[in-house]
């Protein structure tokens, strides 16, 4: 199955896709976070992103279309997977598009998960993220069991450089100016499915895989 998940930073894509991931047993593509991996590896493609990723800028279309397609192509996503971020702009939808139907496959679903402002700035604001396993805790939400160090590493905790409160603002105005156009897209491919996102992890997750569970259902898989 291939599902994109759409929504502006914060609306819980990652939580969600991760959930997903397990619970079918594909894997989980965030093109933020391979981004992330470039720029803490110090490759060319990660000194490229860093400088449009901190003004909360979107990284230019053929850099990311590239990075995501040379993933799409491993093994491990022949079964399915779920995309998270990407794609963010018309050209990348086309361009996965195209990707797919040379494999004469198409996006099964596409969840646009829906939060309001105030929530996205209070989910920004309140994560944390372990730097040795990736783990996402929230101050309010999930927050860590002994204060600023991961559960699991004991490794201390930080903050994303783009949730500062002055780069959270930018990202969502691009979200609307460049990628929610991209709903309209897809409702016009007929794979859309409008989910509220507000709420608690698990019932935004029960939201989801009722979505997906029709899809499912309805095409046999
Ligand atoms: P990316 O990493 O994709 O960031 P984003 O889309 O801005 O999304 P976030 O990761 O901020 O949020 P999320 O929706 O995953 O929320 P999360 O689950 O973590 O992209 C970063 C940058 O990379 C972009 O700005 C751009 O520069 C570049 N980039 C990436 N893809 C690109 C592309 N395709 N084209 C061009 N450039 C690209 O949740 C947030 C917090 O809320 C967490 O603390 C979590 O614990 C908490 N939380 C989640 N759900 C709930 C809930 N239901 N209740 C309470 N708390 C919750």
């Amino acid at each position: 199955m291939i599902i994109v998940l759409l929504g502006a930073p914060g609306a819980g894509k990652g939580t969600q896709a991760e959930l997903l991931s397990a619970w079918l047993g594909i894997p989980h593509i965030s093109s933020g976070d391979l981004f992330r991996s470039a720029i803490q590896s110090g490759s060319e493609l990660g000194l490229r992103a860093q400088t449009y990723i901190n003004a909360g800028e979107l990284v230019p279309d053929e850099v990311t279309i590239a990075m995501v397609a040379e993933r799409l192509r491993t093994p491990e996503c022949a079964e399915g997977v779920i995309l998270d971020g990407f794609p963010r702009t018309q050209n990348q939808a086309l361009a996965l598009k195209a990707f797919l139907d040379t494999l004469y496959r198409s996006v099964d679903t596409v969840l646009s998960i829906i939060v309001s402002n105030e929530v996205l700035m209070e989910r920004l604001t309140g994560r944390w993220i372990c730097p040795q396993c990736g783990t996402v805790y929230h101050a309010v939400y999930k927050p860590e069991k002994v204060k600023g160090l991961c559960d699991i590493e004991g490794a201390r905790l930080y903050q994303r450089s783009d949730d500062a409160p002055a780069t959270q603002g930018r990202r969502i105005e691009v979200y609307l100016s460049q990628t929610a156009p991209l709903i309209e897209f897809y409702r016009s491919e007929g794979v859309l499915a409008e989910v509220d996102g507000e709420g608690s992890v698990e019932e935004v997750q029960q939201r989801l895989r009722e979505v997906i569970s029709a899809v499912r259902a309805g095409s046999g898989r």
